[in-house]
């Protein structure tokens, strides 16, 4: 089998190297991939934006891709696998239709409450006054949210109401552009935030290991929020009675509900949840696509072959796969990223020590990295930062404590200027 995956982060470095592991996998192209894609063998870079959706096509017709795995929301939004599958292609990740689950918060909202699925309560808004006058009954603290894809900033979670009627003046005033149109204003929550990935053919829908990430940029889950500085799996707090309420009362229900809107999703559906003190949760969230980077420690601890299930979604025959088998043992994730990320920062420095880091058994996926020809070297290849995260360190071990040195041992050994990595990953479970 060839297989293209579609995106140049760390999830997308780790599906192509959890796809490599299998002997029915002859070649991964990467549409573009990055410098760890570049590296690994049977594996190449084709460097095409991920919505030009027509060369891709062509690309995966001439050289007879078998499966194509889409990482990023952005292309599925814009309907890459409706284009894809009208070229005859096989694609794993849903239609547009199915998209705006992440695409439109506020489609998503109306959706969990035909669906029955728990949710914080929420209005949705089109302009200004309304909402802040909203704000004002409600209290804070409180959240507004852009409707629309915002590369994970749209979310303000408010806790005075200057914070709040600013958060509204701005998505309305444009800053998060067409994604501002609709402001959806909702109940704020607290408790632990889990990430439950799961698989999908449109019928039958079985949830991965559970994922817990840390969104924020300070330690101790302080300062801005980012697209993930480290994750690990599985999530303690999600038991096997938490996991069968969610995949009841969650997980079907969305399935079920999609169908019934003649939405055929094959795909991962992403529930971002948020447990309370009493183990009560409510959907925060949904993703279209693969965690980044919950992907980067639930693949390393997948035992059944990726390509079987991705290919029984895309096929719609999950329901007769055997269950899911993992490793036992647990995997965490480090995210080194450039200073200065999630605000400006340098790119183009130049990176040393993965090879020191994967001695000691460390996986490196990287996220933001190119190969660079030139410079002191002249024409030898070095590998530079090219993005604000930059490396996902990740260990995996017979138990979280394992995991948790390994990946810190490996980070230590890895070197650019500017290099920056929370010291607190996992700390809700050490
Ligand atoms: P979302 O893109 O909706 O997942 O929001 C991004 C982040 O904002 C979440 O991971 C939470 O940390 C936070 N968040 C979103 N909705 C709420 C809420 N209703 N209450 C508290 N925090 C929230
Ligand atoms: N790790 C959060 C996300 O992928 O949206």
């Amino acid at each position: 089998m060839k297989v293209l995956v579609v995106g140049n982060g760390g999830r997308e470095h780790a599906l192509a190297w959890k796809l490599l592991q299998s002997k029915q996998i002859e070649q991964v192209v990467c549409v573009p991939g990055n410098g760890g894609t570049a590296s690994m063998e049977r594996c190449q870079n084709l460097p095409l934006a991920v919505d030009d959706f027509e060369a891709i096509a062509q690309f995966a017709q001439q050289q007879g891709i078998s499966l194509v795995v889409v990482g990023p929301e952005v292309p599925l939004a814009r309907g890459i696998t409706d284009f894809l599958t009208s070229r005859g292609l096989k694609v794993f990740g849903p239609t547009k239709a199915g998209a705006q689950i992440e695409a439109s918060k506020a489609w998503a909202k109306a959706l969990m409450q035909e669906a029955g699925i728990p949710t914080a309560r929420s209005a949705v808004f089109t302009e200004v006054a309304a909402a802040k006058s909203y704000v004002k009954a409600q209290g804070v603290p409180i959240v507004v949210k852009a409707d629309g894809l915002a590369a994970g900033k749209g979310v303000i979670v408010a806790e005075t109401l200057e914070q709040a009627q600013a958060a509204i003046d701005a998505m309305f005033g444009g800053e998060f552009g067409s994604a501002g149109k609709f402001v959806v204003i909702e109940e704020c929550l607290t408790g632990q935030e889990v990430s439950i990935l799961a698989l999908t053919d449109g019928l039958t829908i079985r949830p991965l290991l559970s994922a817990q990430d840390h969104k924020r940029i300070g330690e101790g889950d302080t300062g801005e929020n980012t697209g993930g500085m480290g994750a690990y799996a599985p999530a303690p707090i999600a038991t096997p009675e938490l996991m069968a309420k969610i995949q009841a009362r969650v997980l079907e229900r969305a399935i079920a509900t999609l169908r019934a809107k003649g939405i055929d999703y094959r795909g991962v559906l992403y529930a971002g949840l948020m447990i309370n003190h009493s183990g009560d949760f409510k959907v925060l969230e949904f993703n279209c696509r693969f965690g980044d980077p919950e992907t980067q420690v639930v693949l390393p601890l997948l035992e059944t072959p990726l390509e079987d299930l991705i290919l029984a979604c895309v096929e719609q025959r999950l329901a007769q796969m055997p269950p899911i088998t993992w490793k036992q043992g647990a995997a965490v994730t480090v995210v080194a990223a450039s200073g200065g990320y999630p605000g400006v920062y340098e790119k183009g420095k130049v990176i040393t020590g993965i090879e020191q880091a994967e001695a000691l058994g460390t996986i490196v996926f990287h996220a933001g990295t190119k190969a660079f020809s030139g410079g002191s070297l002249g024409t030898r290849q070095q590998l530079v930062t090219d993005g604000g995260r930059v490396l996902n360190i990740t260990g995996v071990g017979e138990n979280f404590e394992q995991a948790l040195a390994q990946a810190y041992n490996g980070i230590q050994c890895i070197h650019f200027e500017n290099m920056y990595y929370r010291r607190d990953i996992g700390h809700r479970v050490r």
